[in-house]
């Protein structure tokens, strides 16, 4: 097994409000290993990309972080943001969800690739930047010829793909990509994620890809995490959660994507709660069609079911914490009483 690069353990985020805050990430454990990549996934507002951005150092202000997340030997929560900020580029990459967001209208593409470069490898030579980036560039798709071409004359999904090249350019040793295909056509996103294939092979990155396309994950990941409302309630490896998700919700997730095609997952009756005050105990309870009186009480407990793969749901126990009477399938009536409480 290769080396531990991303140990994230109770991890916390929340963004303050001008009531109380909203906890996106609300303690989440995992790793991720070289060369290996985690999908995350989850329905929208379940904190995959504040997860993402903690992991960066790059969550807006007024915003506050608990846990470790520990980058080899340093836990990026406990270094100074400016060391932090060293770190983004050649050692932790972002490829983010909205590409404008991130090129500068007013310059180049080459001006881009020659500037992180230059942060970044200060010590490369002229010539080398340019070969490097053209070749980045080139793997994206993108010929030569359109190297000093501004923002503005690319497509969009051109640009996101100069994007993704402005990240791979340095090679990251951890690359969080956050729903790096969503806005593109079905070819591109082939090509986008065959490249992200040869990076973790070719530079052993360790790569945490957002998504909330099931199939991404069944195709391009070793190992998956389900997040909702803040919590990873379910992970493991992807083929042995896809086989037997052992969660309610991942089980609901996976048969909303029966039909191909759709976006939104709304074959699972409600929403996600609100993380300003989501429900107690198990946050899954009021839309699990599996609730017991214990989902409603008490918060489960991560047990293991299988090697490597680990879940939050009482249905695998552990049984001694479940008290007398739990496991009686949960009324309707008592999901309204203990949200009160
Ligand atoms: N800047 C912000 N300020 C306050 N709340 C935010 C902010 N960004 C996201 N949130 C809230 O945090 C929760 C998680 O959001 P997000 O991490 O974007 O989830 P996902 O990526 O899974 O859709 C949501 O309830 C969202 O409304
Ligand atoms: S703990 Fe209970 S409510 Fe939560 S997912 Fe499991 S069975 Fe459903
Ligand atoms: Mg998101």
């Amino acid at each position: 097994m290769t080396e531990v690069v991303l140990d994230v353990s109770e991890l916390r985020a929340w963004y303050g409000t001008e009531g109380d805050p909203v906890r996106a990430v609300d303690g989440v454990s995992f790793e991720i290993r070289a060369g290996e990549t985690l999908g995350l996934v989850g329905e929208s507002g379940c904190g995959k990309s504040t997860l993402g951005r903690s992991i960066l150092g790059l969550l807006p202000e007024g915003s506050a972080t608990s846990g470790e997340i520990r980058y080899r030997d340093r836990n990026l929560l406990a270094i100074a943001p400016k060391e932090v900020r060293s770190l983004r580029g050649p050692d932790l990459g972002l490829i983010f969800q909205e590409p404008m967001t991130r090129l500068d209208p007013l310059v180049t593409i080459e001006r881009h690739f020659m500037e992180t470069l230059k942060t970044h490898e200060p010590d490369m030579s002229e010539r080398e930047k340019r070969t490097q980036s053209l070749e980045a560039l080139a793997a994206m798709g993108i010929p030569p010829t359109r190297f000093k071409q501004y923002p503005h004359e690319f497509s969009g999904g051109m640009r996101q793909r100069i994007m993704i090249a402005l990240a791979l350019v340095l090679n990251p040793k951890v690359l969080v990509a956050d729903e790096p295909t969503t806005a593109l056509d079905v070819i591109v996103e082939g090509q986008i994620l065959g490249i992200l294939a040869d990076l973790r092979r070719n530079f052993d990155t360790a790569l945490l890809l957002i998504t909330h396309n099931l199939g991404i994950v069944a195709e391009a990941c070793d190992r998956v995490a389900v997040m909702y409302a803040g919590r990873i309630v379910e992970q493991g490896g992807a083929r042995t959660v896809f086989a037997e998700p052992a969660h309610p919700y991942t089980r609901a997730l996976l048969d909303s994507i029966i039909s191909l095609g759709t976006t939104d997952l709304r074959y699972i009756p409600g929403a996600p709660p609100s993380l300003i005050d989501p429900p107690p105990a198990c946050r899954f309870h009021p839309r699990c069609p599996n609730a017991m009186a214990v989902c409603a009480s008490k918060f489960p407990i991560e047990t293991r079911v299988a090697d490597g793969h680990r879940t939050e749901c009482w249905l695998h126990g552990p049984d001694d914490e479940i008290p007398p009477g739990g496991d009686r399938p949960l009324e309707r009536g008592e999901i309204a009483i203990a949200e009160e409480a």
